[in-house]
């Protein structure tokens, strides 16, 4: 089989590692089916995931579907994702008075999103950690050129001490990937720190963000067959930015 890139298919089975920290068995770790180093994964295709990709896919789905099956699917990825961050083993007592020995996600956590579309993963963040802090970047990909331009910044302080879900959910190119690692790279945070969690993305721009920076890990729940000739993803799902929003694809510059 062709592959392009190791893909890590993880499974949540009940696997544990040593923690470089504390060097106490971490409950709960991400597994690693295939024994790859791999800092790509591609969350496991379940059908219920796979049910909600069709349903947000379905060009006559109604948008309140849109956002009700996408939402879904955030949830999935964001949850996946959470799993890559490190964690404390903590011990709490149960309201019948045992011990459980479980694993808490530490609090030095950001999300950035890349304005737009990375702002639809928002409200799913908050709801599983009301507490994290999101930056912004606005990123323009050119409608005719397909490059990215730089409009903005706003990142929460201290960002650069711990570690940081990218939520940019079309990874088609790149180009917007790579414009908003710079960013957090000028801010000090290290590759190795942050998390991209997409919800579609093509070979080519794995290959693109992999190939430069391939300390980053990348977290999707699809991986499309490839790009068109007017670098959208097939099947993809059109512009995502316009169908979450509801807007018309006219950017009105002022
Ligand atoms: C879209 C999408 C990603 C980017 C991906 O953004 O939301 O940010 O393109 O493409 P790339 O990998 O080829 O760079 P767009 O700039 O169209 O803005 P939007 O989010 O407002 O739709
Ligand atoms: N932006 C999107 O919203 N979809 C794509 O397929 C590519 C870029």
């Amino acid at each position: 089989m062709l592959k392009l890139f190791d893909i890590e298919l993880f499974e949540m089975k009940a696997t544990s590692r040593m923690s470089s920290d504390s060097m106490t068995t971490v409950p709960g770790e991400p597994g690693n089916a295939l024994g790859a180093e791999s800092r790509v994964h591609l969350i496991p295709q379940t059908p219920s995931l796979i049910d909600a990709h069709t349903r947000i896919r379905d060009r006559s789905s109604p948008r309140r579907d849109v956002l009700a099956h996408g939402r879904r699917v955030i949830r999935f990825l964001l949850e996946e994702s959470f799993g890559f961050l490190p964690r404390d083993v903590v011990r709490v007592i149960t309201p019948a008075g045992h011990t459980y020995v479980g694993a808490r996600t530490t609090d030095d956590v950001c999300a950035v999103s890349v304005v737009r579309a990375g702002e639809a993963l928002e409200a799913e963040l908050w709801s599983i950690a009301p507490e994290v802090r999101i930056g912004k970047i606005l990123i323009q990909r050119d409608h005719v050129t397909k490059q990215p331009s730089l409009h903005w910044a706003h990142l929460p302080d201290g960002i650069q001490d711990g570690h940081v879900l990218l939520l940019e959910p079309m990874l088609a190119t790149g180009g917007s990937l790579m414009a908003a690692l710079d960013v957090l790279n000028d801010a000090g945070v290290p590759d190795d720190r942050i998390i991209a969690v997409s919800m579609l993305s093509s070979p080519q721009g794995i290959e693109h963000v992999t190939r430069l920076r391939p300390s980053v890990r990348i977290v999707t729940s699809s991986i499309e067959e490839r790009l068109d000739e007017a670098a959208y993803m097939v099947p993809g799902i059109g512009d995502f930015g316009d169908r979450w929003f509801g807007t018309d694809g006219n950017v009105t510059w002022l």
